[in-house]
């Protein structure tokens, strides 16, 4: 069996052999397809890329059908279940393997020595209005992290660009606790480089005057899944973004303000935050059915957390935290809103209408209801989402710009608009 596709142009009559390879014919290779020489030839137009592979990648594997989700070929949950702290997860999102012990501690000391950022940082984010919204300042702040290192535009010097990812990954746990520092009028806490990623990030954002703080172990381990399981997630709107933006060639911070930027929206990173919004709304679990009733008809908002591109099955992640915020509950109490949440996934996955369309709950379904129970303010989870996906960010970023096959990002239109006309002074324009 040949793995070739024979396309038969019915206008010319003409027939094109197209090789197949991994499933997928080349989008190229459809250009042959012409009437006349001079014609463009054939396009496809696929809006929101639906059904259209940009990219050759060894990161991140979603079936999304069956409802699976691999980091390099792990389960992401036995990656949230066996892995004890988020740099292990980093490490092989960037490398590819796990690391091994020698390999972990060069990592982490890599990581630890970048985690504070220049004075001027902090000065530049008391600019920030008071109520600043804290993702705005996190992505304002990454973007002026490239005018504080010039060298970053280097990105084809293995050495520079490793440090480069070190320091994002290591910096931006300290920029988004400043960030909600400055929200409180609270006094920044340095980075304490003596505990993980998770228990520094903690510190940084919650510790008041006691030397003697220490972050509570359940919600330290909480956090550190929630990182790892937000670490990477191939194609979406942020990662595409980040290798779009990186295909012109500028330094990975400016990059990845601009994926952190893609992030925030309530479809993609801002979802999270969406759902405490519909929860609050809804009020009680009486009014559940009303509100399903109201999604289906299309009055309201949709029912935020539910429905994915990729997941046609219930997302693995939001599996992992609906289990984790029942541990994180144990200690913070209860998130009353939980029960409507319950409720609503319940009614949600026995109704025709989400069932037909296969709508699940998806990762941010859970995720807020534990971050507002361990603290964080809503407006703060987004940047909750960018902390670890950075790490992704710069997987796909460094995989996007070593791949012999890509160029600068330029996707083609189909024009509609008016022809060729001739300019017209003012007075007689209608
Ligand atoms: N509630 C109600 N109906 C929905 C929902 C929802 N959450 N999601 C999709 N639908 C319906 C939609 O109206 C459409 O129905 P119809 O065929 O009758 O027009 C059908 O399902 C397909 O929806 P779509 O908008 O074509 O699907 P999409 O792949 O473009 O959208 C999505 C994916 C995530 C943007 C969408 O499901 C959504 O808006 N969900 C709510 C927001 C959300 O939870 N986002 C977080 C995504 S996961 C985290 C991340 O990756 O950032």
């Amino acid at each position: 069996m040949a793995d070739t596709i024979t396309i038969t142009d019915n206008r010319t009559g003409k027939q094109y052999d197209l090789p197949i390879e991994h499933e997928t014919i080349r989008g190229i290779d459809l250009r042959k397809i012409k009437v006349k020489d001079d014609d463009f030839g054939l396009m496809v137009y696929d809006p929101a890329f639906m059904n259209t592979a940009s990219v050759k990648s060894k990161i991140t594997f979603i079936d999304g059908d069956k409802g699976i989700l691999r980091y390099r070929g792990y389960p992401i949950e036995q990656l949230a279940e066996k892995c004890t702290s988020f740099l292990e997860v980093a490490y092989l999102v960037l490398k590819g393997e796990l690391p091994n012990r020698p390999q972990l501690d060069r990592f982490r000391s890599n990581i630890k020595h970048h985690t504070f950022v220049h004075e001027n940082i902090k000065k530049l984010m008391e600019a920030f209005r008071y109520d600043a919204h804290p993702m705005g300042m996190f992505i304002s702040t990454i973007a002026a992290l490239s005018t504080f290192y010039p060298e970053a535009k280097n990105i084809f010097d293995e050495a520079d660009r490793q440090k480069h990812i070190h320091r994002l990954i290591a910096k931006v746990p300290t920029i988004a606790a400043f960030a909600y520092r400055h929200s409180k009028g609270l006094p920044y806490i340095y980075p304490d480089n003596d505990l993980t990623y998770a228990g520094n990030f903690l510190t940084m954002m919650f510790r008041m005057s006691s030397e003697q703080f220490k972050v509570n172990p359940v919600l330290e381990h909480a956090l550190t899944v929630l990182f790892i399981l937000h670490a990477d997630h191939e194609q979406n709107c942020s990662a595409n973004t980040m290798r779009s933006i990186g295909s012109s060639y500028v330094d990975p911070y400016s990059a990845t303000a601009g994926a952190a930027a893609a992030l925030w929206g309530p479809l993609h990173g801002g979802a999270n935050e969406a759902v405490i919004h519909m929860l609050d709304e809804i009020g009680s679990i009486d009014k559940v059915p009303g509100f399903i009733k109201d999604v289906k008809e299309g009055k309201g908002s949709r029912l935020m957390g539910f429905g994915h591109r990729v997941y046609k099955n219930y997302d693995p992640r939001a599996k992992v935290i609906k289990k984790l915020a029942y541990e994180v509950f144990e200690v913070t109490g209860k998130n009353p809103k939980l029960d409507i949440a319950l409720e609503l996934e319940r009614i949600a996955l026995e109704d025709e209408y989400f069932v037909k369309r296969k709508l699940y709950p998806n990762v941010d379904f859970y995720s807020g209801l534990i971050y507002q129970a361990m603290g964080f303010p809503l407006d703060f989870f987004p940047v909750l989402f960018a902390i670890p996906r950075t790490a992704g960010w710069l997987t796909q970023w460094e995989e996007h710009i070593l791949d012999q096959e890509q160029k600068i990002a330029r996707p083609r239109q189909i024009f509609l608009g008016s022809g060729e006309r001739d300019w017209l002074p003012i007075e007689k324009r209608k």
